[in-house]
């Protein structure tokens, strides 16, 4: 059986000049990568004055997200582009700062609490499929889009995505093809609020938001809880959560910022999960046959625990090898705030690390044909992305990706239900190739046909 290998950018032969890898840098990161790139394990380089080191190695990537995290933190453009969503929530936070606040939301994302999280994922699923009707042809990234927004307004607020809040999955998109799109100036910056005037377009996004999360949030204290989650949702936890120290709450805008980090985190980087499995499964419609008649051999309505999985193998794998050849966070970076040696390297204060999931889930060393769409590669291996070297989705450790059960338990009742229902065609044979825009999203937004799936035989 002939391999499908997927559409990618060409692989320079030799590392890019300077002049050329910078402006495409900003046009599509993606794409500057050479042959050397997906063998070596270490590459240092320097822009804007920056010396940066990029890192494949598995020593040295634990060195930096565990070992001596605490020399590591977020660098500067991090907080310049996510700080508009995220205010001080958990994902921009440091130290001692950011141990609290983790150790804080835990409980929310135990294998207890999503088991709870369960029927509103099928509810989520069911909706999608309303809305799509008798098929026809669509924009699966819209559908995605929605449908994982429907899920964790659900899941960690108790509502529904209707009405204005269908709104939310445009302001994102609006961001991310615009303010939030990385340019010089954030290359060139050196704190959060340099070339402050050049920051406007991005402040303006953060009061909308900032406006938008703060309505969610008085919607559903007007609404109440919601007897399906036993165990309360986000803002029953942060309304409750109390400092062991000193006893104190958390202030309304320290609430927020943490319903709005889970918002921005939670949805985007799911639905291009999605988006991306669809795709190789127009590409490799085989497989389709084979997801849908195990989806029909375990109806997705069936599904009440997480453990219920276990009857959607290739299910699973296919979300895993969808996130190896197009991670939605394409880097993990971090800057070094004190000096250091990894592997012989130096490292001074102000050194940026990149460790790219892009680069080392497509790496020679760690793959065995790495170009080629084989979610085999991942049966029978358990929690892939904790122990599979050269697999990191969700990032490493204590800062690993606090959603990561929670996006595949998601991502495989959301997928399930489509596939249950539909084939998914493509209507063009154009290659869709992936772009870093804060998340991976394709180079264009393609239309999918939808066409009522046959009964398995
Ligand atoms: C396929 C879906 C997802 C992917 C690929 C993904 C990827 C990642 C990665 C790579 C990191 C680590 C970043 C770093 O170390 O610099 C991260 C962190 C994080 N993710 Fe996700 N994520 C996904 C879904 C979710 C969901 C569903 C939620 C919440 C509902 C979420 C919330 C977070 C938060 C809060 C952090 C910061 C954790 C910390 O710093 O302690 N993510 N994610």
């Amino acid at each position: 059986m002939a391999l499908i290998h997927p559409p990618a950018h060409k692989i320079h032969p030799r590392p890019l000049p300077k002049w050329r890898w910078l402006p495409q840098f900003f046009i599509n990161p993606l794409s500057i990568y050479s042959e050397q790139a997906f063998e070596s394990l270490y590459a240092r380089s320097e822009a804007f004055g920056i010396d940066t080191l990029s890192i494949n190695d598995p020593a040295g990537i634990k060195h930096v997200l565990l070992d001596n995290m605490a020399n590591y933190e977020r660098p500067v453009v991090l907080a310049r582009l996510f700080r508009p969503a995220m205010g001080r929530g958990v994902f921009l936070a440091e130290g001692t700062e950011w141990r609290r606040q983790r150790r804080m939301l835990a409980p929310l994302f135990s294998p207890a609490a999503i088991n709870d999280l369960i029927p509103h994922f099928q509810t989520a699923g069911e909706q999608m499929l309303s809305r799509l009707g008798q098929g026809g042809n669509v924009r699966l990234s819209e559908v995605f889009h929605r449908a994982a927004l429907d899920a964790v307004l659900k899941a960690l607020f108790s509502l529904k995505a209707e009405g204005h809040h269908a709104d939310i999955p445009v302001m994102v998109r609006q961001y991310l093809g615009g303010a939030g799109r990385p340019n010089p100036l954030d290359g060139m910056a050196r704190t959060e609020d340099d070339f402050g005037w050049a920051q406007a377009s991005r402040k303006a996004f953060s009061r909308k938001w900032t406006a938008m999360v703060d309505g969610v949030i008085a919607e559903r204290r007007t609404a109440g809880g919601d007897q399906a989650h036993a165990r309360g949702d986000l803002l029953d936890l942060l309304l409750s959560a109390r400092d062991p120290q000193t006893g104190e709450g958390l202030t309304d805008a320290e609430i927020r910022d943490q319903c709005s980090t889970m918002l921005a985190a939670g949805f985007e980087t799911t639905s291009r999960m999605l988006f991306w499995a669809s795709y190789l499964l127009s590409l490799d419609t085989a497989e389709q046959d084979r997801l849908r008649a195990e989806i029909a051999a375990f109806t997705p309505d069936r599904v009440t625990r997480m453990e219920d999985l276990a009857h959607w193998p290739r299910l699973r794998n296919t979300l895993l090898e969808a996130l190896r050849f197009y991670p939605p966070a394409a880097y993990v970076t971090r800057r070094a705030m004190g000096a250091d040696v990894i592997d012989g390297h130096q490292i001074s204060a102000g050194t940026e690390i990149w460790i790219s999931p892009f680069v080392l889930h497509r790496h020679r060393k760690f793959w065995d044909q790495p170009t080629a769409f084989m979610p085999d590669r991942f049966a029978g291996v358990n929690a892939p992305w904790t122990t599979m070297e050269g697999y990191l989705p969700f990032g490493a450790g204590p800062r690993i990706c606090i959603g990561a059960s929670f996006a595949m338990v998601e991502g495989q009742i959301l997928l399930a239900h489509l596939l249950s229902r539909f084939t998914v065609t493509a209507t063009d044979n154009q290659p869709v190739l992936p772009v870093f825009r804060v998340t991976t999203v394709p180079d264009r937004d393609p239309l999918f046909r939808l066409t009522q799936a046959l009964p398995a035989a």
